[in-house]
């Protein structure tokens, strides 16, 4: 009998879907209204910075109106049940701390903290509000968004690695793998380490070894969660 109780879950943006949060790549996804370019990368923002602000203030708003999904919930009713459980996500929103989990790595930063310009260090949470063109850091550098562009360094994917070798299943919810270095931490896990990956199109992403769960996040999650708390480890399906 095995007692794999270390679960380390990797999570993408469809994981905040059923939450009513845009995934990125979709037909009607947030990269089609918005050129990546322009709002997610360091020359968007020398050239307009004040688009850049607003875009991320209109996708703040949204985050602090969307509620956890079961998706979310599940994941903390495991650690609650006594797994231990690391989330290590590709999202900005905080829709897995509001659920319950408490060991979360956001890969690409939290859109609730404003970060200085000049020294990624400073953070200042946004209790409330945006973040506007004038409003400082205490070196005085202009304030920006505390998410990772594209182009710009991934400073927790080591740690992320780290985690990943140490788990005793891997969990990927809602990603299309697209994004580098995040996509290839399922390569840090270790050769005999079971992973999932639950997702609509599964079947069309999974990387060799990796089961495919085609189910949405709110529907796939839930049933695995429930599974490994009536055996008591993380069994493969
Ligand atoms: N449940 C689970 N998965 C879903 C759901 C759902 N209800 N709806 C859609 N998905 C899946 C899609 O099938 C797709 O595989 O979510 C995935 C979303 O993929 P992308 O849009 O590419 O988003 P993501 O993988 O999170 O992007 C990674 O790219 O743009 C950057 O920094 C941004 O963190 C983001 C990174």
């Amino acid at each position: 009998m095995t007692t794999a109780r270390h679960l380390v879950v990797f999570t993408g943006s469809g994981i905040s879907a059923e939450s009513g949060i845009k995934t990125f790549r979709a037909s009607d996804g947030l990269w089609e209204d918005h050129p990546v370019e322009e709002v997610a990368t360091p020359q968007g923002w020398q050239r307009d910075p004040q688009r850049v602000l607003t875009f991320y203030d209109q996708r703040r708003e949204q985050i602090r109106s969307a509620q956890p999904n079961a998706a979310h919930r599940a994941l903390a009713s495991l650690e609650q049940a006594g797994f231990k459980v690391t989330v290590i996500t590709q999202n900005i929103d905080d829709l897995h701390e509001r659920a319950g989990s408490s060991d979360v790595i956001h890969l690409h930063g939290e859109i609730l903290n404003a970060r200085s310009s000049a020294d990624e260090r400073m953070r200042y949470p946004l209790v409330k509000g945006g973040i506007a063109l004038g409003d400082l850091c205490d070196k005085g550098s202009q304030l920006r968004p505390d998410v990772v562009w594209f182009g710009e360094a991934v400073p927790l994917f080591e740690e992320a690695c780290e985690l990943a070798s140490q788990a005793d299943f891997l969990l990927v919810v809602g990603t299309s793998l697209a994004v580098m270095p995040a996509a290839s931490l399922l390569s840090y896990i270790d050769y005999d380490t079971p992973c999932a990956l639950v997702d609509p199109d599964a079947d069309a992403l999974s990387p060799p070894g990796v089961l495919a769960i085609n189910a949405t996040a709110g529907e796939g999650v839930p049933v695995l969660v429930e599974r490994w708390k009536r055996e008591g480890a993380l069994t493969l399906p």
